[in-house]
């Protein structure tokens, strides 16, 4: 009998999970852990990489034990994850020599500066696609070897590795036998050259970063070696930053497809095919996930870093609700707002506005204004950001947006996404498997292992609801100006 499982990782920023899928893209079975985070300064984010890599473990065994399957039944494995942390490890014990800096870790804004005072900024989206931010790895790399003692000599003799998450994983799960990443995850890191498809030599000179760390590139549906599992070898034939493996997971293999990721961040991502669009508006130029068979193609895409990330706020750090959930009653059951405005800038405002300095703020407050209020203008805020997003791809691309396809746990909100589809004046449209970020890593895997192709992406992507807009012109407007004076009086830059 072939083999006909087919095993996503999905290492997110918050939680490590493993999915066993069968052929018909159904999930058999699902593990899940809590990842902790680490904040040893204001702005510092951190991970331990060896509790991603040993949460990663378990729930595969424990997800591989509940499915009840053979290990000899499954095809091949595919990974996920959390682009741009950042991990550097010891090439003889292979142990990490820092823990993992997050994408959310703002510590290396001075280097970006001086990297904007050496007048690398428009190289650096020319040839990157990205803008300098602290947000990609280059700079959390640079800041590893230059702060732990000894670590830039023992680079420069070629006995660390540097790697993202999926790196660090491979090279785990293959018993260190495989330094390697895709091409989507090496597009996030500030030193890749996006229309060469290799690491940026000029780049590489400017933040001393030594060639020998890096991770070998390959397209991300390709043979990234093997897991000894109980005995059987199980390939790894996937692999994808998260966001890029949500636009292959909906189907997003052509120009012109949209999706929104409603994850702790939101991440919109325009596929636009082998063009490769560089932005007036405050969009990064990324790569999509790609095929042996195929030529690369490109994507716009606006990071949003606060979404359900604000809503965890609202939980943890406001106690105004108790689960995520609660808030889509609140949100129907309470009249439209009239000009109260959080700006979730938490971690200072990503795209399309960029401004590192900035810090959440709440406007437009009376005092009827109350507990329900601020949780709607929180749900409200990520509509908001999506809209500055979507505008800004509108505008470089050339092209209205007709639907918006989405996934992540907040796009289960009916409220939100009804809100959503209010502001754009398009339809948002909601599968009926949300897991697309994982379905997408186990879809590359899959692919290489044989077990389907691209067109059956139709047969098992099925709708759950499309949202149509119901907002009148004239409030969609008044709204949207209320919003935009509030990211005005956000900005610091
Ligand atoms: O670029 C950061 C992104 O990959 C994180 O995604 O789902 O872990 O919030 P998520």
């Amino acid at each position: 009998m072939s083999k006909k499982y087919v095993i996503a990782f999905d290492q997110g920023t918050t939680s490590t999970r493993t999915i066993v899928f069968d052929e018909k893209g159904t999930i058999v079975s699902i593990s899940q852990k809590e990842l902790k985070q680490y904040y040893p300064q204001s702005g510092w984010v951190e991970h331990d990489a060896l509790e991603i890599y040993n949460d990663q473990l378990e729930t595969f065994n424990k997800a591989v034990s509940d499915s009840g399957i053979n290990p000899e039944d499954i095809a091949a494995v595919g990974i996920t994850n959390q682009r741009e942390t950042t991990v550097v490890w010891d090439k003889k014990t292979g142990n990490p020599i820092h823990k993992a800096i997050v994408w959310l870790d703002k510590r290396t804004t001075h280097i970006c500066k001086d990297i904007e005072e050496k007048g690398l900024s428009s190289y650096i989206k020319k040839n990157t696609g990205l803008v300098i931010d602290s947000y990609f790895s280059g700079t959390k790399l640079k800041w590893i070897l230059n702060h732990v003692e000894g670590a830039q000599e023992k680079a420069e003799a070629g006995e660390l590795m540097f790697g993202t998450i999926d790196s660090w994983l491979i090279y785990k799960f293959t018993n260190g036998k495989k330094h390697v990443t895709d091409h989507t995850n090496a597009s996030r890191t500030m030193i890749y050259n996006i229309k060469k498809l290799e690491w940026d030599k000029k780049l590489l000179e400017a933040l001393n970063i030594p060639l020998s760390v890096l991770p070998e590139v390959q397209t991300s549906s390709s043979d990234f070696g093997f897991i000894n599992y109980e005995g059987v070898a199980i390939p790894i034939y996937g692999v994808a930053g998260d966001q890029q493996a949500s636009l292959f997971g909906q189907g997003g293999f052509e120009a012109g497809i949209a999706k929104s990721t409603y994850g702790t961040g939101c991440f919109i991502l325009l596929n636009t095919g082998k063009k490769q669009v560089r932005s007036k508006k405050g969009l990064l130029t990324t790569l999509t996930c790609s095929l042996d068979s195929e030529p690369v193609n490109y994507a716009l895409e606006g990071s949003i870093f606060a979404g359900g990330a604000s809503i965890q706020w609202l939980r943890d750090r406001m106690q105004v609700i108790e689960k995520a959930s609660d808030t889509e009653a609140i949100c129907n059951n309470l009249p439209p707002l009239k000009n109260v405005y959080v700006v979730p800038a938490f971690a200072g405002l990503g795209a399309p506005h960029w401004d590192s300095k900035a810090k959440g703020s709440v406007y437009g407050m009376t005092l009827d204004t109350g507990r329900e209020e601020l949780i709607k203008a929180t749900v409200n805020a990520l509509a908001y950001q999506t809209k500055d997003v979507i505008g800004a791809m509108e505008k470089d691309s050339n092209n209205k947006i007709v639907t918006l396809k989405v996934d992540g746990g907040a796009s289960a909100n009916n409220y939100l996404m009804q809100f959503q589809s209010d502001l754009l004046n398009v339809e948002v449209d909601r599968p009926k498997m949300i897991e697309v970020t994982a379905f997408g890593a186990a879809l590359l895997a899959g692919i290489k292992a044989g077990v389907w192709t691209k067109n059956n992406i139709t047969e098992i992507r099925e709708v759950d609801k499309v949202f149509d807009p119901k907002m009148d012109e004239k409030t969609r407007k008044k709204n949207y100006k209320g919003w935009k004076k509030a990211i005005k009086r956000t900005k610091r830059k």
